[in-house]
């Protein structure tokens, strides 16, 4: 597996592996590696594509009260992860390679960033869609992959690849759970234990409330069913809601392309999720 520290490694490394796969699929990273990461690792391998990885902690998406400094680091154990599901190249560029001193350029996405985390976290798809561009610009993929986990996320990013006609694809990859559904997160070791039990609860209800949606009824008093249930089961709620998948717009009622997306705190930890309606 080949890493590059800097641009001028980066760009060598890419011609090679231009010249020896049939395509280059990007998944961008900001390193705790785990298994919903790998997902997106191995998906990437198809099409006879190389595989770059970027780990780099984009202190641009990161808001004034969270806190950047705890964010988990572990460039060693996420090397070998990566080499083990068969990544070819490591980018690790530090943060004057992505924001040299007189950087004046950021990409606002309007649309699908607006609402949910976008108002729960001001500036925060600002620097997701920023940091993606450039590193869209540096490595030049084919394909870029990204997790369903973060589903706003990606329909942000999709957003912007389309308005700014970018020549690459987004493909989002169906989000990994541990055996009681808690999606993986490099967040979930930061909740109690006492308190672990309970973070399974946010996918058991969202599935539940999928479920009751999907038969066409009004949506409000079944989202508001399902606040009150995630509030007795300990979370501090900051929005469950019915929404266009494409355009995170809310829905009054289910129909197709529909999600339920939803955001809650346990404890200190924030946590979110979605499903399929
Ligand atoms: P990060 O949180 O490191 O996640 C990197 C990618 O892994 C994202 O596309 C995310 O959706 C995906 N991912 C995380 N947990 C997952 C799970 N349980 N199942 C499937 N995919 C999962 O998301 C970011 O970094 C950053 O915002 C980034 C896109 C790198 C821009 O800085």
């Amino acid at each position: 597996m080949l890493i590059a520290r800097t641009l001028e490694d980066l760009r060598r490394h890419c011609a090679t592996l231009r010249g020896r796969f049939d395509s280059l699929a990007l998944v961008p990273t900001m390193g705790a590696l785990h298994d919903g990461h790998m997902a997106l690792v191995r998906a990437a391998t198809a099409h006879e594509a190389a595989v770059v990885t970027s780990i780099f902690v984009n202190p641009l998406q990161f808001g004034p009260t969270e806190d950047l400094a705890r964010y988990p680091r572990d460039e060693a154990g996420d090397r070998a992860q990566l080499e083990s599901q068969g990544c070819h190249l490591v980018w690790v560029p530090d943060l004057a390679t992505m924001y040299p001193p007189g950087d004046a350029t950021t990409i606002n996405v309007e649309g699908p960033a607006l609402r949910w985390e976008g108002d729960a976290r001001p500036g925060h798809f600002r620097g997701v869609a920023t940091v993606c561009a450039k590193l869209f610009g540096q490595v030049r993929p084919d394909r870029a992959y990204f997790g369903e986990k973060d589903w706003q996320q990606v329909q942000v990013v999709t957003r912007m690849v389309a308005d700014l006609r970018l020549p690459l694809e987004i493909i989002g990859v169906p989000t990994v759970r541990e055996a009681d559904g808690l999606a993986l997160s490099s967040r979930n070791r930061f909740i109690a234990v006492s308190e672990r039990p309970q973070a399974a609860r946010l996918f058991a209800t969202l599935e539940a409330t999928a479920r009751r949606l999907a038969q066409g009824a009004a949506a409000d008093p079944i989202l508001d069913d399902a606040r009150a249930t995630l509030t007795r089961e300990g979370f501090a709620v900051d929005y469950v809601a019915l929404v266009d998948g494409p355009t995170l717009a809310p829905l009054a009622a289910a129909r197709p392309l529909a999600r339920l997306i939803a955001a809650a705190r346990l404890g200190s930890v924030r946590l979110i999720d979605n499903v399929m309606v």
